[in-house]
């Protein structure tokens, strides 16, 4: 959603080398366009129907369909994915039990491990619900997201929906849980303030389950060091070489490397190792190059994966593939890109060839 400043950092470090005058004015207008679009994207969400909140805790009264043929170009050769059910953002809720067990049904065909975004509209309920309901609670796993922004009534609210989740279905399902995704790099609040907070859902957790549930946040490559593992059960980051301006010929190898140096070199008290949070690829549109090696299309998410998959599955590298599916809803023309990292279009399309090697 939000590598554009580490995206900034990084072009700014690449300018600083090659630098001129025009390439400076090229670049100031590029972060003047990257400003405007956070500030036009903020509270923005485009192509969702107006409200209409489904109750999780209500039975529905339409008949489930579990039963799907499975896809024969789908294999399990994904170590998990990254989540977002359509219409599970405030105020614009919407999401039905049907909606995401189409989803969960196809995601259990790439993966046992889903890793969410948030707690509002429902979305953790009806992702377990759909578990339970496609017979996959014993093999799915999830990574729940307390959203962490500036608000203080969006983190109560959040919280609360944790709590009565895990008092509804459980904690046998539940992965991790990650307390914001990138927060620290939006500046909505401070490594100190986040630390309390982990601390706060790890000895809740511990006190209303017994549970030894790893308890961390998600944050870009460079906000991963060891103040940030000091506080965290394990470090959990969004490694994408397309923002760092990789080109794609090196972007698998660029992103083991990663791993290395911002997530095994900083261990945490746990011991755990630490996970990819979010690794891929852009497919469209071609002209949202990025500094200027990074190049978004179908062939190079094709690339993206057939390099970087079966490799990291040989060495057990935890990654969640970001993401599952195109988000229409986050189409913004001033950053074209961020509606086009799935693996599936908007309507369900796979887009590549998917691997076969089952991930660990
Ligand atoms: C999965 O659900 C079934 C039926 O509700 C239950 O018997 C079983 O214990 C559950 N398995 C796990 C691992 O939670
Ligand atoms: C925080 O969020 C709540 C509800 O989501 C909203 O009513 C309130 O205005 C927000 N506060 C600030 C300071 O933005
Ligand atoms: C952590 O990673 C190392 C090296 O890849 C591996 O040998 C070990 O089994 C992993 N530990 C856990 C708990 O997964």
């Amino acid at each position: 959603m939000s590598n554009w400043l580490e995206s900034k950092t990084r072009t700014s470090r690449k300018w600083r080398r090659t630098c001129c005058a025009a390439g400076l004015l090229v670049f100031v207008a590029i972060i003047a366009g990257i400003a405007i679009g956070f500030a036009s994207r903020k509270n923005k969400v485009d192509g969702l129907a107006p409200p209409t909140y489904v109750d999780p805790e209500k039975p529905t009264t339409v008949p489930v369909i579990t039963q799907f043929p499975p896809n024969p170009n789908l294999h399990k050769s994904f170590y998990g994915l990254d989540y977002n059910p359509a219409k599970t953002i405030m105020p614009w809720c919407g999401a039905g039990i049907q909606d995401v067990v189409n989803d969960i049904n196809v995601i259990s065909q790439l993966t046992n491990r889903v890793r969410l975004y948030g707690m509002d509209c429902g979305q953790a309920d009806l992702t377990f619900q759909a578990i339970n309901l496609l017979k996959l609670n014993a093999t799915m796993k999830v990574v729940l997201t307390v959203w962490v922004d500036n608000n203080a009534t969006t983190y109560q609210r959040q919280y609360d929906a944790l709590f009565r989740v895990l008092d509804t279905y459980g904690t046998s399902m539940v992965q991790g849980i990650s307390v914001g995704n990138e927060a620290i790099f939006r500046k909505d609040v401070t490594l100190a303030d986040l630390g309390t907070r982990m601390a706060t859902v790890r000895s809740e957790i511990k006190k209303r389950y017994n549970a030894n549930i790893p308890i961390f946040t998600s944050e870009i490559g460079n906000n991963l060091n060891s103040a940030l593992a000091g506080v965290s059960d394990e470090l959990s980051g969004n490694l994408h070489p397309f923002f760092a301006g990789v080109e794609i010929s090196t972007a698998a190898q660029w992103t083991f490397s990663q791993y290395k140096i911002k997530i095994e070199d900083n261990p945490t008290p746990s011991g755990l190792n630490g996970t990819i949070s979010e690794v891929g690829w852009p497919s469209a549109p071609a002209s949202s190059v990025n500094m200027p090696l990074a190049v978004p299309g179908v062939a190079n998410l094709q690339t993206m994966v057939d390099t970087f998959i079966c490799q990291a599955n040989a060495v057990k590298m935890p990654y969640y593939w970001f993401e599952y599916k195109d988000e229409p809803w986050k189409n913004n023309p001033e950053y074209p890109i961020e509606s086009n990292w799935g693996l599936f279009d908007k309507s369900g399309n796979l887009k590549i060839k998917i691997p076969d090697c089952p991930a660990p």
